[in-house]
């Protein structure tokens, strides 16, 4: 069977080009959407992904601005500079980018951010506004897979869709956006029984465990749609998704690469939700 490949990176230098136009022309109005990212600590793989972000802005005409704090910052000093971001105008979007060292209280952080600010939609407000389906911004990875899957011309409505994984960042919301599609949903998680019979039921498959290549041929049915969220690193420092792709390319309709499918996706969105904070924040002056 030919499968579609999933091309995340090709889709998301599409809208690349299309937000830089779009903010070209804000520009002109006098108007910068501006990023705020807040990393704390010196996670390598955090580093990484900050170093992207700020590259994604400076691309599409972006303004962004690091906050480099030390491993030893306190929850005050977080929280201030949150509150602090949170007044500056300059500042349409502000990202902690987790995870955070274990002395601060991650859920307290994420709900200082002003939720008009909220480009990840983390805060318990846009995650409320999400769960009955008027979401001010889209969570970032889950609404990336839906635009990878629509820009495929390929259908969601009444087909069975199965998550494996419930994090707040991937599995819930990616469970709330296919629902809202009209999708029969499924979320499985480390206690689930049977993760490869009811896996073999899916229509949709996505794949957000965090372990390398666990999902083969057994776990996929025929002409399948598999969506790879996985980003690990084998000891040798490959990197790998969660699904073994070689094996099972084979036997579906569509599939996500790893990397080049959903990664460049999340990035794509969270530009988005950027422009459109700025769009809110500033449209007396855009219209
Ligand atoms: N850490 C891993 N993924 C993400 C994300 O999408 N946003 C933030 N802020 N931190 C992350």
């Amino acid at each position: 069977m030919s499968y579609i490949l999933l091309d995340g990176k090709d889709l998301a230098g599409r809208m690349k080009a299309e937000m830089r136009e779009k903010v070209e022309n804000m520009a002109a109005k006098g108007v910068v959407p501006g990023l705020a990212v807040v990393i704390v600590g010196n996670d390598p793989a955090s580093r990484v992904y900050v170093n992207s972000k700020k590259k994604d802005c400076a691309e599409v005409g972006i303004r962004s601005f690091e906050y480099a704090l030390p491993e030893e910052t306190t929850e005050e000093q977080l929280l201030g500079l949150i509150d602090t971001l949170n007044e500056d105008d300059s500042v349409d979007g502000i990202l902690v980018q987790l995870p955070i060292p274990k002395h601060l209280d991650e859920a307290k952080v994420i709900r200082r951010i002003s939720p008009k600010k909220d480009v990840d939609a983390f805060h318990p407000y846009n995650v409320g506004e999400l769960m009955i389906g008027t979401p001010i911004f889209a969570p970032c990875t889950p609404a990336g897979i839906m635009e990878l899957i629509k820009d495929a011309g390929l259908e969601v409505a009444g087909k069975n869709c199965v998550v494996i994984g419930r994090s707040n960042i991937v599995g819930k919301p990616m469970a709330m956006l296919m629902l809202h599609n009209n999708a029969t949903v499924t979320i499985c998680h480390s206690k689930t029984k049977d993760l490869k019979s009811v896996c073999k039921q899916a229509d949709i498959l996505v794949a957000a465990i965090g372990k390398t290549e666990l999902i083969t041929s057994e776990y996929v049915k025929e002409g399948a749609i598999v969506i790879d969220v996985g980003m690990n690193r084998t000891p040798e420092g490959r990197l790998t998704g969660d699904v073994n792709f070689e094996d099972v390319k084979e036997k579906v309709s569509a599939i996500t690469p790893v990397p080049g499918g959903v990664g460049p996706m999340t990035r794509a969105m969270l530009l988005v939700n950027t422009i459109k904070a700025c769009n809110m924040h500033k449209a007396n002056m855009l219209s």
